[in-house]
């Protein structure tokens, strides 16, 4: 099992959400995220679940972080609220890790066989979107992210976010995984290191 997580930040603060939007509006960093959990097992909070159109995500299988033991998904079959990060130790599957900044946080702070070892950090150069609620940020995992990872990609350039491929100090990662990856992030992406 290859557990990678994947944020959008922006640059200098961290922030990746304010309330309940992401605060730019960028088809291509969507897309990269869209491509990158295609297929795949997803883990996202309850509030970033209830962010997706639809509290979906074509071709995925989502599990959701709530306390809400009766919280209803929108779909059964492929969809199920977990309580904590202990049902996802005995998966075999990758596990794609979707935010918002409490998992992100759970997941690069929290248990060591589930942390993940691949890091698909974009940064956000643009200037943010007037939104209402309270900014969100990733300051903590940024840290983490500084002193127990590695960047093992060049930047990929495309639309005012800048993406690299951090993988965790010591760590052995699939390189099916990481092609898959790279594939994504370089399509019309310009290329510096
Ligand atoms: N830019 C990006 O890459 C990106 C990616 C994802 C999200 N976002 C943004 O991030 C913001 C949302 O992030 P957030 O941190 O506020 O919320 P969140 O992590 O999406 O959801 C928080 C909720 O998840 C549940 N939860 C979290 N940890 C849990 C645990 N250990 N055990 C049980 N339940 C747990 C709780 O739900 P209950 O309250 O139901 O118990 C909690 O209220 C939004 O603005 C969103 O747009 C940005």
């Amino acid at each position: 099992m290859t557990v990678v997580a994947m944020w959008c930040r922006h640059e200098g603060d961290d922030i990746i959400g304010i309330g309940k939007h992401i605060p730019w509006n960028v088809p291509s960093d969507a897309k990269h995220f869209l491509d990158v959990v295609d297929g795949q097992t997803v883990v996202c909070g309850r509030l970033t679940y209830e962010s997706f159109p639809n509290r979906t995500i074509d071709g995925c299988r989502i599990f959701v972080l709530t306390s809400d033991e009766t919280y209803e998904v929108s779909d059964n079959a492929h969809h199920c609220i977990i309580s904590s990060q202990r049902p996802l130790a005995d998966l075999e599957e990758d596990i794609y890790v979707a935010g918002g900044a409490t998992v992100y946080h759970l997941f690069m702070s929290g248990k060591e066989k589930l942390k993940p070892q691949v890091v698909v950090d974009c940064v956000y150069t643009g200037e943010l979107l007037k939104c209402d609620g309270e900014p969100v940020s990733v300051t903590d995992c940024v840290a983490v992210l500084q002193k127990n990872y590695r960047r093992v990609s060049p930047f990929y350039i495309l639309d005012n976010v800048e993406s690299a491929i951090w993988i965790r100090k010591g760590e052995f990662v699939e390189q099916s995984v990481l092609k898959r990856l790279i594939s994504i992030l370089e399509q019309n992406a310009e290329i510096r290191w």
